[in-house]
Formats: C-alpha cells, sequence, structure tokens
C-alpha cells in the first residue's frame, strides 16, 4: 500500500522529466518588418505576412509608410506621424501619354522620396538609436526599388528576408547572384506568362535587356543619391 502511493507521488516528477526530454524547444525571433513604400497596396501583402509571423509566435514589430493597415493584427506597430499622402497617387503614374521611360522615372524618383522620407522620420530614427546589433533576429524587408536601405540589415547585423508582391527582378536577382533566364522565365515588364510562344520568348528576351541596360542604371542613379 505505501509502495504504490509513493509510485504516484513521484508521477509528476517523471512527467516534468520525460516532457523536458521530448518535447521540441519553442524558438522565437525577434523580427521587425520594415515596408518604407509609398504603396498602400504592397504594405497590406507585407503586414499579412507579418501578422502570420506574430501569430506563429514570434515577437515582431513593423515600421511602415503610413497608418497600420491591420489594426486587429498581433505584431507591435510603430506609428509614424507627420508622413506625407502617398505620392503614388499622383497623376503623372496614371499619365499614359507620357513615355514609359518618363513615368518610371518618376516612379522611382516618388519611391526614393517615400522610403527616404520613412527612414528619416523621428521615431524611426530613435528607433534605430535605440535598436543595433543584437536587437534584431531577422529584418523583414519590404522590397520596392527602395534598394539604399537593404543596409539596414548591417545596421542590425541580421540575416534579410525581402518580401515582394511579384517575381524577383533583374536588380535583385543579381544582388544573390541569379541569374534572370530570359529563355524561359517571363520578366515582369514583358506581361507574359509560361508557357512562352516563339514571339512571346524573342519579346521577353527583348525586355530582358531593357530591364538591365534601361531600367537597372535608372535605379542605380537614384539608389547613388543616398550615397553621396
Ligand atoms: C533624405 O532626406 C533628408 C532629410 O529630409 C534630406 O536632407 C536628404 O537630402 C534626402 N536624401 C535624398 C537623397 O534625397
Amino acid at each position: 500500500m505505501y509502495r504504490h502511493l509513493k509510485g504516484i507521488s513521484c508521477l509528476p516528477v517523471v512527467f516534468f522529466a520525460l516532457s523536458y526530454l521530448y518535447a521540441s524547444p519553442a524558438e522565437s525571433a525577434r523580427i521587425l518588418g520594415y515596408f518604407a513604400t509609398p504603396s498602400k497596396s504592397h504594405i497590406i501583402v507585407h503586414c499579412a505576412l507579418a501578422d502570420a509571423l506574430a501569430h506563429a509566435g514570434h515577437d515582431v514589430t513593423v515600421i511602415a509608410s503610413g497608418p497600420n493597415v491591420r489594426q486587429q493584427a498581433q505584431y507591435r506597430y510603430i506609428e509614424l506621424e507627420k508622413m506625407g499622402a502617398h505620392p503614388l497617387m499622383s497623376t503623372d503614374m496614371v499619365n499614359k501619354r507620357q513615355p514609359f521611360w518618363r513615368r518610371f522615372g518618376s516612379l522611382l524618383v516618388s519611391i526614393a522620396r517615400s522610403a527616404n522620407e520613412t527612414q528619416q522620420n523621428m521615431r524611426v530614427q530613435e528607433f534605430l538609436q535605440q535598436h543595433g546589433a543584437g536587437d534584431i533576429d531577422l529584418l523583414l524587408f519590404g522590397y520596392f526599388m527602395n534598394d539604399f536601405q537593404l543596409g539596414l540589415a548591417g545596421h542590425f547585423r541580421c540575416p534579410i528576408v525581402l518580401s515582394f508582391m511579384i517575381q524577383p527582378i533583374y536588380a535583385v536577382n543579381r544582388y544573390v547572384g541569379n541569374p534572370s533566364e530570359p529563355a524561359y522565365v517571363p520578366g515582369i515588364f514583358g506581361y507574359l506568362v509560361q508557357p512562352m510562344s516563339f514571339l512571346g520568348r524573342v519579346k521577353n528576351m527583348i525586355v530582358a535587356l531593357i530591364e538591365e541596360h534601361v531600367v537597372q542604371p535608372m535605379l542605380e542613379y537614384q539608389t547613388r543619391k543616398f550615397y553621396e
């Protein structure tokens, strides 16, 4: 009888010992979602991703160019005061009478201006001063031709993941050494889908050349301004 009771009293100890040995440890990362883009529709996609990570148990903080688009989200949101109007709404973007390169040029200017405005924001500057190496485990970066801000991963000395709404563009492929393979991978500017016909491939090849030799230098021109 006594032996029987003794067996019961040590059950919790056995239980805890076994759960310590067999339960898989849960790991939670400190993630910063940084979405400096003038496009609200992009922010909606990035914030959904950040929220899913927060739901999965990660410690997620979000900085974005505008008000929080997911009020019920589980991430921490750093609300920026005094953000300008979304310049993508400006008419020169939809003004089809202008040639593509001019519209694209003003798009790049808008993107760079908005990204810079977000980064210069007082609350973002405060956050960057208070958080450095070792404070963030992963930077979830909303990419939209705001290449100069990729350096934020260097500030936090952490890995970076790019969130983008479409397939990688030439600039991103180049960073990671990914060949663009225009012979069978439709580029973003050609509006083609797989499988491509022979003429489709020819068109895709031409568009890929334009992306490499016209779009990329334009992007680099805008990016370089932030290093001067
Ligand atoms: C970025 O913003 C700061 C502060 O508003 C400004 O001084 C700087 O010239 C801007 N950089 C570029 C390249 O426009």
